[in-house]
């Protein structure tokens, strides 16, 4: 028998409710899943600190055994050698997601060989659900409610609310 380890790579700010979708099914396809939250230089500010992404995935993910969340910097494909693990797990959502998905499949195949990268498609439900569109929502004071768990959306909403005062010294209604 194989001992599959997945990694389940990406900036998680926050987790959404497809975040979830994709690592309950993974935990049931993989001996480990590991949720890995990158520290992605490019992205810019983050609506969370590492520490915070790290402690919603954490609770959100405690009833999963076989699930465990770390953080990673550098290369995913390094990282992936320093846990042991043979396999990327990556949701696709929708045709756009494909082509950067593929580009970034064949080059950590490229690079690394030994680790290959497995599609999952989360529920329907969530096949237009990201972060960045939470985020966004949540900033123009819309519903989160079905895209993120309870207690994601009491945080972002604390969040922003408190954003907003530092920037305009006014409380959101
Ligand atoms: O949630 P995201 O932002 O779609 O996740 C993207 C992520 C973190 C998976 C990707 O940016 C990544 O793997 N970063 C680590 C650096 C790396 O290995 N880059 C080369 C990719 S070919």
């Amino acid at each position: 028998m194989k001992n599959i380890v997945a990694i389940y790579p990406g900036s998680f700010d926050p987790v959404t409710n497809g975040h979830l979708d994709l690592i309950h099914r993974g935990s049931k396809l993989f001996d480990k899943l590991i949720v890995a939250i990158a520290v992605n230089l490019d992205k810019g500010e983050t609506l969370f600190t590492m520490k915070e992404r790290k402690e919603m995935l954490v609770a959100m993910t405690e009833e999963l055994d076989n699930v465990s969340i770390d953080t990673f910097e550098g290369l995913l494909v390094s990282y992936c050698i320093r846990q042991g693990a043979n396999a990327v797990l990556r949701g696709i959502r929708a045709i756009s997601d494909y082509e950067f998905e593929l580009q970034m499949a064949l080059m950590n195949r490229k690079m690394e060989p030994r680790v290959e990268t497995v599609f999952m498609m989360p529920a329907e439900q969530y096949s237009y659900l990201s972060s960045r569109i939470v985020r966004e929502i949540a900033k123009l004071g819309g519903p989160l409610t079905g895209l993120v768990p309870k207690m994601v959306e009491d945080r972002v909403r604390e969040r922003i609310a408190r954003r907003h005062i530092s920037a305009t010294g006014k409380h959101l209604l």
